[in-house]
């Protein structure tokens, strides 16, 4: 069976889930963008570590807007098989728009959960994912359907952050408060703020072999994007902040603006949450 043959109507699964905890929106889709752009040189690192090349089938699951589609896409060519699968319905359309934008015509989305994906057996030379585990509640399901789908001695991919590092320095009492307020509501919905540091666990218990583990520290400065990311976060989880009674309305509003004037400072900077990449291999 080729990929290329996967029907995507066929597909869709139309009661696929569409639960994604930081939701779908224009600003999420660029926040997504911007995510792609952060990540793209540790990604292109790891698939060529991985030796993805010219005619590989590869899957890459969550993409988002894009996710490593396009990397790859240009690393299998012609003769190589791409597909994404997500399921959140406005992601796919993102998606169709960037793919045809890039112009990757090796490309076939699917819209399925990523636990059950339909797709066959020990058919993958690789499946991708990145920043999907630290959103979904079962993350040992999702990597085990990976590894399903890979062939024997075929690679398992994981790109997970894990936020304990994530704050700002100078330290300042707003940031403490959203940042505790905010992993409170992360676990309260049943997610692992922390995943970062389980991916080896998580491949082993899936019974991969070879199992690898990488991790890049950043920086933000005022002018870089996710500097500001806390209270994008913060912002897309208010209300279950206050319904978790995390915070009042009153206190996130006040302390959102402290944190906004402490971090306009010129001397702030951002050390962001560690970048973990974790991979293993399928036995064969
Ligand atoms: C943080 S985004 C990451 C996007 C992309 N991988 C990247 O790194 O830029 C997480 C993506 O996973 C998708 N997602 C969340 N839960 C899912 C599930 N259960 N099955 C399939 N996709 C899911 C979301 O729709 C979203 O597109």
């Amino acid at each position: 069976m080729k990929a290329a043959d996967i029907n995507v109507m066929a597909m869709t699964d139309t009661r696929a889930a569409h639960q994604y905890i930081l939701g779908a929106d224009d600003s999420e889709h660029a926040r997504l963008l911007v995510q792609w752009e952060i990540y793209r040189s540790q990604a292109e690192r790891l698939l060529k570590h991985l030796g993805v090349s010219s005619g590989q089938r590869v899957l890459d699951v969550g993409y988002g807007p894009l996710g490593v589609l396009d990397l790859l896409s240009a690393r299998v060519g012609p003769t190589g098989e791409v597909v994404g699968l997500d399921n959140e319905p406005r992601m796919i359309k993102f998606a169709e728009r960037t793919i045809a934008e890039h112009g990757l015509t090796n490309v076939t989305l699917v819209h399925r959960d990523a636990a059950s994906t339909g797709l066959p057996a020990d058919y993958f030379d690789l499946a991708h994912e990145r920043l999907l585990l630290i959103n979904v509640p079962a993350p040992q399901d999702v990597v085990t359907e990976m590894v399903r789908v890979v062939r024997p001695g075929g690679w398992i991919a994981v790109g997970n952050v894990d936020m304990t590092a994530w704050s700002c320095e100078p330290a300042h009492p707003a940031w403490t408060v959203l940042f505790e307020a905010l992993i409170a509501a992360w676990k309260a919905a049943g997610l692992d703020p922390f995943i970062g540091r389980r991916l080896p666990a998580l491949l082993r218990d899936a019974g991969l072999t070879e199992i690898s583990l990488d991790a890049q520290a950043r920086i933000w400065r005022s002018s870089d994007p996710y500097h500001w990311l806390l209270l994008t976060f913060i912002g897309i989880f208010r209300n279950r902040i206050i319904n978790g009674r995390f915070l009042t309305a009153d206190q996130l509003d006040r302390l959102a603006a402290e944190l906004q004037e402490h971090l306009a400072q010129p001397e702030t900077f951002v050390i962001y949450s560690l970048s973990f990449q974790a991979w293993g291999r399928k036995p064969a």
